[in-house]
């Protein structure tokens, strides 16, 4: 049954400002001017030249011409919706985000689904990563929560993002191929780069094609803090889990749905809000203490590593529903700028490596993405909290901040913004002290402990499945010397799971890739595997 959606949802003031509805209305310019003529252009005579008078004419071609603004670097392909997030519980005895102040509380989101490496127009079932973003309008500012919908990465440190991304990418001389892992450059660096074995496996599972955005999981992937208004604070991981349950396409599906319906996850994730089948995932916290951390047989620094249900626990606080499709495409979906360095009072970051070069790139990019300092006033980026503060000028700018004084601290401007003090955002004072160094730390250096516990959690349908992943995708990769060192590194994680892939290929095994690390591989009990987060 059709479900109403929420048109009263705080998300809609700032963008009912810039709603507009063009039908039954006259022609205009753009300064307002009513158009008598939008057929043809001024010319002097009916046969001749056309004049460079016809203002009409040039401002709709330049427009025209300016309509294209550079994809995003990665994610370049996304589909989005409107919902809002609802708390089960009044949170505050762990943190004082403001999402979490009440039990029932709503706070609206927008959320953007999207692939990694394929390009704006590319095909939606490919096999790849998929990006989950969520930005939540809370009152105390924007808090984006920048996940995919695999709880691992590739890599350990911001260092290696542009070199993992330009072996992903379509190599740089011929532009192919399109697909996300079939070719050498992508396993060529994978294979070279022992830390991305445990994200492979994943890569290669039925995971990385899943049967729609409504039936996908979502993972915040670092270790996060949460914060209480004591300024006491606790480690925590992120998880959305789908009510629709966790489903996959199989291979065969995705390939041909990638040719005969490019759009396949964007028309579903559309058409299920259009006809009131809302999506709705809930919204799981694995909280932990520096205490029970420093007893992992892993680092919570590292990104390649879960932290086992059997361990912690995961705790449903919330779920969000996705009840509204955006208005128009380009407005919302493609301007819709996430960050994760976007975090309010309550939320804070550790020191992993890879998440402290995300804090710096998102913004970077979108300055050239949607052009200068102003992109936070594109109507589906304002915060519903107010904005107040010194910042000025820049392109496009459009607040009209008032008065002389644009500084402080100031004498001139009795009550021009002022500090927050314990109010605002505080980060934790984490005690750090070191020399420089460039490294990791040596738990760091277990590449293929988890890799093998995920494999271990799999069925054999899904290892046959896996197995059959690797051999299509390696049989693509044209240098014999990539194809032995995937095996060598398979070898690290799983005798059986090599011999299988070397088998296709009509391979014998190769040595095992030497272990980064002089300590043996922790070993996870049997029990470890046998959630993964798989609901
Ligand atoms: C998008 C950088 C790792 C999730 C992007 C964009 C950049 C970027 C530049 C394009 C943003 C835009 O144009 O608006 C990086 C860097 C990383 C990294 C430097 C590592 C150092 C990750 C990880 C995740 C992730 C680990 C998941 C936890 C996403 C998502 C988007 C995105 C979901 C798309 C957001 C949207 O829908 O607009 N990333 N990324 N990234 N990234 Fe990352």
């Amino acid at each position: 049954a059709k479900r109403k959606s929420m048109g009263d949802n705080a998300i809609n003031r700032p963008l009912d400002r810039a709603r507009v509805d063009d039908s039954g209305r006259e022609l205009t310019t753009n300064q307002g001017v009513p158009v008598a003529d939008n057929q043809n252009s001024l010319k002097a005579g009916l046969r001749g030249p056309t004049l460079m008078e016809d203002f009409i004419l040039r401002e709709k071609i330049t427009h025209f011409d300016h309509e294209r603004i550079p994809e995003r670097v990665v994610h370049a392909r996304g589909s989005a919706a409107h919902g809002y997030f609802e708390s089960y519980e009044d949170l505050r005895a762990i943190t004082r985000a403001a999402p979490f102040g009440a039990k029932g509380k709503r706070t609206p989101v927008f959320v953007r689904f999207s692939t990694v490496a394929g390009e704006r127009g590319s095909a939606d079932t490919v096999r790849d990563v998929r990006g989950f973003a969520t930005k939540f309008y809370t009152d105390e500012g924007n808090w984006d929560l920048v996940g995919n919908n695999i709880p691992v990465f590739f890599i350990q440190d911001a260092m290696k993002f542009p070199d993992l991304i330009h072996a992903v990418k379509p190599e740089p001389h011929n532009g192919m191929p399109q697909a996300a892992s079939a070719h050498d450059t992508f396993w060529d660096f994978a294979s070279l780069s022992p830390e991305t074995a445990h994200m492979l496996l994943w890569h290669m599972s039925d995971r990385a094609i899943p049967r729609s955005y409504r039936m996908m999981q979502g993972f915040g992937v670092h270790t996060f803090r949460l914060v209480n208004a004591k300024g006491e604070s606790v480690f925590c991981k992120f998880h959305w889990m789908p009510l629709a349950g966790t489903h996959s396409l199989v291979w065969d599906e995705a390939a041909r749905l990638a040719g005969a319906d490019p759009d396949y996850h964007r028309r579903d994730l559309w058409e299920a809000i259009d006809s009131g089948q809302f999506p709705e995932y809930e919204l799981g916290l694995q909280i932990f203490s520096e205490e029970q951390a420093a007893q992992f047989p892993f680092d919570i620094l590292d990104p390649t590593k879960i932290v086992p249900e059997e361990m912690v626990a995961v705790r449903a606080v919330g779920k969000m529903v996705l009840d509204r499709n955006p208005d128009n495409f380009f407005t919302e979906t493609e301007q819709v700028a996430f960050c994760a360095a976007h975090v309010v009072p309550g939320i804070d970051f550790t020191n992993d490596p890879l998440l402290q070069g995300r804090l710096h790139s998102y913004i970077d990019t979108q300055i050239t993405r949607l052009g200068g300092a102003n992109f936070h006033e594109i109507p589906i980026n304002t915060s519903l909290a107010q904005i107040h503060n010194n910042q000025r000028d820049g392109l496009h700018r459009q607040q009209i901040n008032r008065g002389r004084v644009s500084y402080e601290p100031n004498s001139l401007a009795g009550g021009c913004p002022f500090q927050a003090g314990a109010r605002g955002f505080v980060s934790v004072p984490e005690q750090s002290q070191g020399r420089e160094v460039r490294g990791k730390p040596e738990l760091f250096a277990d590449h293929y402990a988890q890799a093998r516990l995920f494999w271990i959690s799999q069925s054999n349908t899904e290892q046959r499945h896996i197995v059959n992943a690797f051999r299509f995708e390696l049989t693509r990769v044209q240098t014999p010397a990539i194809r032995e060192r995937v095996l060598a590194l398979l070898l690290n994680v799983d005798r059986a799971l090599a011999t299988a892939v070397a088998e296709g290929l009509g391979m014998s095994l190769p040595a095992p890739l030497p272990p980064a690390t002089d300590r043996p591989p922790y070993e996870y009990p049997p029990s470890a595997a046998l959630s993964l987060f798989a609901r």
